[in-house]
């Protein structure tokens, strides 16, 4: 049985609409015009235990509400629901001992007690045992870089060393799933590293369920054998990597072609269009319906090429564009 499993799971809110000016804030006590938003619809998911997946979707693609649904903070409209067997929002006790969370904005520590301290509290809450907690604490501590601010407040923290804390946090009593939720905002290239670096060993090594949020689609490349993308809160994709590249059928070649700076005359119905840009020509072209040796042997016919360089899409490019135009098939 998937760890996670979720059906027809739907999450609606009602937002209450203020009247213009005072009139329509007074009128506002008598009829309350609402608005309802559908932040997340009818979704299906199961997630197997040990599995990375990568939940991405535009800015409001209803990413956090689902989160929460599945850490328990919220009760789904409709639909059912269950991590690790249960409920999570009936049983939110019993559900918050077995995950661990990381809200990229939120922090879970306590904002006045040293970062130590903090663990020691989580450390009793969670029930670790103090072998355990002494390993996991001393491995953290090395992986994560803790040691120059283990005796620090919270809240005197850097954004990179708290997020190194939380994440450290999320999974002090190794729990089978972990959501992270915007994980490495605001960090610095190397930071995110070590964090993406301490995610796969420690999934790799317990077989922790990992649901990681993430707009840095690098985290998502990096981490993540599955993707599932989410728009107006209906999941559009939920497949690898791979088969969401291949998707899309579009290529480019980029051309150097000696003494002209405009745009080539080509005769091939696979062509979806030949632009300039900074000088080279780019051909824009379906993979579906022509190939890249078929348009070079064209060009090299007709034109002199210098050089020339066949361009592949790569994940960011294909997202902006599932994210502006959606997703066929
Ligand atoms: N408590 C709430 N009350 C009313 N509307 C809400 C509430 N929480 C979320 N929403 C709305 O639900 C939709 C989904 O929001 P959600 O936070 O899940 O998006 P998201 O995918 O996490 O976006 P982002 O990438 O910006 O974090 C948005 O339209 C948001 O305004
Ligand atoms: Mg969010």
């Amino acid at each position: 049985m998937p760890i996670i499993q979720a059906e027809g799971l739907n999450k609606k809110f009602k937002v209450y609409k203020k009247g213009e000016g005072i009139t329509g804030y007074l009128k506002s006590f008598i009829h309350r015009d609402y608005e309802e938003i559908h932040a997340v619809a009818d979704l299906d998911l199961e997630i197997e235990k040990g599995e990375i997946v990568g939940y991405i979707g535009a800015n409001g693609a209803g990413k956090s509400t689902t989160v929460k649904m599945l850490t328990g903070i919220l009760e789904p409209t409709s639909g059912k629901v269950t991590v690790n067997g249960r409920d999570p929002h009936k049983n939110r006790i019993k559900n918050a001992m077995n995950i661990g969370v990381v809200f990229g904005q939120k922090t879970q520590l306590w904002w006045d007690l040293p970062v130590k301290e903090s663990f020691k509290l989580l450390k009793e809450i969670y029930e670790v045992p103090d072998e355990k907690y002494e390993d996991r604490i001393q491995r953290f501590t090395e992986v994560l870089d803790l040691e120059e601010f283990m005796e620090k407040p919270v809240r005197k923290l850097s954004l990179g060393q708290k997020m190194r804390c939380e994440l450290a946090a999320a999974f002090l009593h190794m729990p089978p799933v972990v959501y992270l939720d915007e994980p490495t905002i605001g960090l610095d290239v190397s930071v995110k590293e070590k964090i993406r670096e301490f995610i796969k060993e420690i999934n790799q090594e317990k077989d922790i369920a990992v649901m990681v949020t993430s707009h840095d689609l690098g985290d998502i490349e990096d981490l993540c054998e599955r993707i599932i993308v989410l728009d107006e809160g209906k999941k559009i994709f939920d497949g690898s990597i791979e088969e969401l590249m291949s998707r899309f059928s579009e290529r480019r070649i980029v051309l150097d072609v000696k003494g002209t700076q405009e745009v080539i005359q080509l005769n091939n119905p696979g062509i979806i269009d030949i632009e300039l840009q900074d000088g080279q020509v780019e051909v824009v072209f379906d993979k579906e319906r022509t190939n890249a040796a078929e348009l070079i042997s064209e060009i090299l016919g007709k034109y002199d090429v210098a050089d020339f360089q066949i361009k592949e899409p790569d994940i960011k490019e294909v997202v902006k564009r599932i994210y502006k135009e959606g997703i066929e098939g």
